[in-house]
């Protein structure tokens, strides 16, 4: 007897009419024949023929600054610089009390819709690292419902504060998982590409995953993510080490590119583009044409390295706007980067589920036997119509366990000669 079986599904890979068999919080069978008469058990899904995904993952958040758009003022220009003063104007006025509220508030709306991992930097250059400790109660309090990873963001540059590198460590010492960086914001290319190596080290050195602020900027000549890649050969980092943003590739010379794609492929350095801040921050400071800024994301998973997006800012000092849905975030890498074929769409899907899962070398993710039961009812037929339809978080379940529901998205129509009700559904190709 199973504890719960979820039948008539559509699972992302396009295989229809199959079930899910769960037991003790994991999958124990997946296949055509699981049917309530073929396979008992205490609790029954029909999934309805819809498509049932591995839960939502965001590989890039800032969850110590999130919610707390317009304290104390909001970002005039819109850009990353002004954004980054106006965290510092915040910084001393965080609380603790606050920062877990709004971070708790957050992992709600996550939950909510089927997020349930997020990899979030958090700003080490309060001497108080405040934020440190407020997040990782956090993490101890979410950690039944979502999987919390931290990064030690040394967010006003690990050399350009003087003390920079020790509280790194302290966060570190008190259970951040990952090393952080941002060497374009360092004083000099110099003092970037030096605490790219500093950085990698330390991770080294302690047997961390490094996530790296790697050139967001629009200035071609921020290479910083060459370093990166050359530091995890040299350390033997490969396959633990991220880049992030890499916005600098949008306006890199296409020669240098053509030599920089297999460097970070032979690297297994993986990259993560956040689409929603990127198109909006960067070109800032273009007239016409204004540059999207976006990594190059087809370019790259044509090398075959790992590409994910995340969401990085909900209303917070850098973005206004977000809602913790994924498939948000999925449609703009998809506009922006222009990956409109069947394949590329489906790789978007991918790259807010199972990319971002491989690269925070997430325990037991996916629909295979020996998983977690972890998984989303979206009222959509395909990843495709996913996408196109932010599609209704119809059941989130985690270890087997109904987290949240929402009701299924319909429209009622009181057309003359054509009443009736749509829900917007329309299989994709
Ligand atoms: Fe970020």
């Amino acid at each position: 007897m199973l504890d719960l079986l979820v039948h008539n599904a559509t699972l992302p890979d396009g295989r229809q009419g199959m079930g899910l068999g769960i037991t003790a919080g994991k999958i124990v069978a997946v296949g055509a024949g699981l049917t309530p008469a073929t396979a008992p058990a205490r609790e029954t899904l029909d999934a309805g023929g819809l498509l049932v995904s591995p839960p939502f993952v965001d590989a890039h958040f800032h969850m110590d600054a999130t919610l707390s758009y317009g304290l104390p003022r909001v970002n005039a220009s819109g850009t990353l610089l002004e954004g980054i003063a106006l965290w510092g104007e915040l910084k001393p006025l965080l609380t603790q009390e606050a920062l877990i509220e709004r971070a708790l508030a957050y992992c709600d709306w996550a939950v909510a819709k089927g997020l349930l991992a997020i990899r979030s930097h958090v700003d080490v250059c309060d001497p108080r690292l405040l934020a440190i400790e407020a997040l990782l109660e956090v993490k101890r309090r979410v950690a039944p419902y979502l999987d919390l990873q931290l990064v030690a963001f040394p967010q006003d540059g690990v050399l350009r504060d003087p003390q920079g590198v020790e509280k790194l460590k302290r966060a570190l010492a008190m259970g951040v998982d990952v090393v952080g960086g941002i060497p374009h914001f360092e004083r000099t290319m110099a003092d970037g590409a030096l605490s790219v190596k500093l950085l990698c080290e330390i991770a080294a050195a302690e047997g961390r995953m490094v996530d790296m602020h790697c050139d967001e900027s629009d200035d071609p000549l921020s290479r910083h993510i060459e370093t990166l890649a050359f530091e995890t050969q040299r350390l033997g980092l490969q396959g633990r080490v991220t880049g992030s943003h890499c916005t600098s590739m949008h306006s890199m010379d296409n020669y240098y590119v053509s030599k920089l794609l297999p460097l970070i492929a032979e690297a297994g350095v993986s990259v993560i583009a956040n689409p929603l801040i990127n198109i909006t921050l960067q070109g800032r400071h273009d007239t016409y044409p204004k540059r999207r800024g976006l990594t190059r994301v087809p370019e790259l998973l044509a090398q075959g390295v790992n590409v994910a997006f995340g969401h990085d800012c909900v209303m917070d000092p850098w973005y206004s706007l977000g809602s913790a849905d994924m498939l948000e975030v999925a449609s703009m890498g998809l506009h922006v980067a222009q990956m409109t074929s069947q394949a590329a769409m489906r790789q978007c899907f991918d790259a807010v589920t199972t990319r971002p899962a491989e690269i925070l070398h997430l325990d037991g993710y996916g629909l295979e036997p020996g998983c977690h039961a972890d998984f989303v009812l979206l009222q959509a037929q395909d990843p495709i119509e996913a996408i196109r339809l932010r599609a209704t978080r119809l059941a989130v379940y985690r270890r087997g366990k109904r987290l949240a529901q929402t009701p299924a998205s319909t429209a009622s129509l009181f057309l003359e000669g054509r009443p009736g009700e749509t829900s917007l559904m329309h299989r994709s190709g």
